[in-house]
C-alpha cells in the first residue's frame, strides 16, 4: 500500500490505520484517539450515565456499547476504546470495591498481609458473558473502526488493592513489595492471570488491539521495575498466546523505563508528555511504534497553543517506526469536546502533508 493521501477508511479494522501504525506499516493518515475519550467531557455521556453507578454501567452491554460509540460519532477518532475500568476484573471476581466520583477506585478491605494475598478470589471466565456481549455488539456497530480492548497491569492494580484507594507515593505498595517479595510475586501473578483472562475475552469477541495500562509504574526505579514488575506484565501479554492483535503498553512518568516497557512485549509504547517523541523513539529502539503524547492540559489553553503543540507532536512522531496520536494521559473532565474534534481534524490534515524541513 502506498502512503498516498486517501482519507477513506479501509474496510477491515485489522487493516485500519491504527493497526497499521501499531505494526509500523504505512498509513493514509496518523491515527488518533484519546485516553478517556468516553467520559465526563461529553454531555451525552453524563446524560446517559445519570442515575447509574460507574461499575453498574460497565456491566450493562447496551450502555457500554452506546458510551463507547459516543466519542467515535462525535470526534471521528480512528479507534474506539471499550467503556470499562481497570478494576472491573477485581469486582467481577468478588473483591468489594467501588469507584467514587471524583476520587477513583476504593477497596473496602485493602491487602495488608500475606494471608490477604492468598484470599484474593480468582476471576472465573464465565462471569464475563456481559463483556463478550458488549464487545460483539460494539464490533458489529463499529464497522471499519477498530475497538481497543484493555486491562490494568498487575502493578497498577496492586497499588489500588494495597493502598485501598488512589495514592501519590504508593508507599504501602512499595513497602509490601520490599518486605514480602514472595507474596508480592504471588499477588502480581494472580493479577496477571485475571488481566489476561479479561483481555482474551475482549480479543476473542473481536477487539482489534489491546492496551495494558500500567499507569503508576513510573513511581518505580528501573531496577525494581525490571525485577519485580516487568515479568508479570510480560505474563499478561504472553497470556494472549497467538492472538494476532497489536499490544499497546502505557504508563505515566515512565521516561526512565521506556526501553523496559517495550521489552515487556509491546508493539506500541505509550508515552506521556514529559519526553518528546523523538527522544522516546531513541529510548524505545527501532522495533516498536509510539503512542502519545500531547499534554492533556494543553487542551485547556487557547487555540493557537493547541495548534502549535499538536503540530510539534505530529512532527516529533515522525521519528518513530509508527505513531498513534494520543494524549500523554487521559482527557481532563473540563475539556471542551469541540477542541478534541478539532485536534482529530488537525492531526489528520497535518499527517497527510509532507514533513516540514
Ligand atoms: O478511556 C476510555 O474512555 C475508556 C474507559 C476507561 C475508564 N477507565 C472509564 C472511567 C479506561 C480505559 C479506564 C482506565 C483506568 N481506570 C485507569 C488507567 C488509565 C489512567 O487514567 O491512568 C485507571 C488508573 C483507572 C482507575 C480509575 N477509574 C480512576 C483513577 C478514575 C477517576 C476517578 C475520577 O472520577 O476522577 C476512575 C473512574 C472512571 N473510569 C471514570 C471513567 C469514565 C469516571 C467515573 C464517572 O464518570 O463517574
Amino acid at each position: 500500500m502506498s502512503a498516498a493521501a486517501d482519507p477513506a477508511p479501509s474496510a477491515a479494522p485489522s487493516d485500519s490505520d491504527l493497526v497499521r501504525a501499531a505494526r509500523g506499516l504505512p498509513v493514509s493518515r496518523t491515527p488518533v484517539w484519546f485516553m478517556r475519550q468516553a467520559g465526563r467531557s461529553l454531555p451525552e455521556y453524563r446524560a446517559l450515565r445519570a442515575g447509574t453507578g460507574m461499575l453498574a454501567a460497565c456491566q450493562d452491554p447496551d450502555l457500554v456499547t452506546e458510551i463507547t460509540l459516543q466519542p467515535v460519532r462525535r470526534h471521528g477518532v480512528d479507534a474506539a476504546i471499550l467503556f470499562s475500568d481497570i478494576v472491573l476484573p477485581l469486582l467481577v471476581a468478588g473483591v468489594d470495591l467501588d469507584i467514587k466520583p471524583g476520587v477513583g477506585p476504593v477497596v473496602a478491605q485493602p491487602i495488608r498481609s500475606v494471608a490477604d494475598v492468598d484470599a484474593l478470589p480468582p476471576l472465573e471466565p464465565d462471569r464475563l458473558a456481559f463483556l463478550d456481549t458488549a464487545v460483539r455488539q460494539l464490533v458489529a456497530e463499529l464497522g471499519p473502526t477498530p475497538l481497543i480492548g484493555f486491562a490494568g497491569a498487575p502493578f497498577t492494580l496492586a497499588t489500588y488493592l494495597i493502598e485501598g484507594g488512589p495514592s501519590k507515593e504508593h508507599a504501602r505498595t512499595k513497602a509490601f513489595m520490599y518486605a514480602e517479595p514472595e507474596a508480592w510475586g504471588r499477588l502480581l501473578d494472580r493479577l496477571a492471570v485475571s488481566a489476561a483472562t479479561f483481555l482474551r475475552t475482549q480479543v476473542d469477541a473481536g477487539a482489534s488491539a489491546v492496551q495494558l495500562f500500567d499507569s503508576w509504574a513510573g513511581v518505580l526505579s528501573a531496577a525494581d521495575y525490571a525485577e519485580r514488575v516487568l515479568p508479570h506484565s510480560r505474563a499478561v501479554f504472553d497470556g494472549l498466546g497467538s492472538r494476532d492483535v497489536p499490544r499497546i503498553h502505557f504508563g505515566v512518568g515512565t521516561g526512565e523505563l521506556l526501553p523496559l516497557i517495550g521489552d515487556a512485549g509491546a508493539d506500541v509504547v505509550g508515552v506521556d508528555w514529559r519526553i518528546p517523541l523523538d527522544e522516546a523513539a531513541r529510548r524505545v529502539g527501532p522495533g516498536r511504534s509510539l503512542q502519545g503524547n500531547l499534554d492533556p492540559a494543553v487542551l485547556l489553553a487557547d487555540r493557537s497553543t493547541v495548534d502549535r503543540e499538536v503540530r510539534r507532536v505530529v512532527e516529533q512522531g515522525r521519528a518513530a517506526r509508527g505513531h498513534v496520536f494520543n494524549l500523554g494521559h487521559g482527557v481532563l473532565p473540563d475539556t471542551d469536546p469541540g477542541v478534541l474534534t478539532h485536534v482529530v481534524e488537525l492531526v489528520h490534515e497535518l499527517s497527510m502533508s509532507p514533513a516540514h524541513p
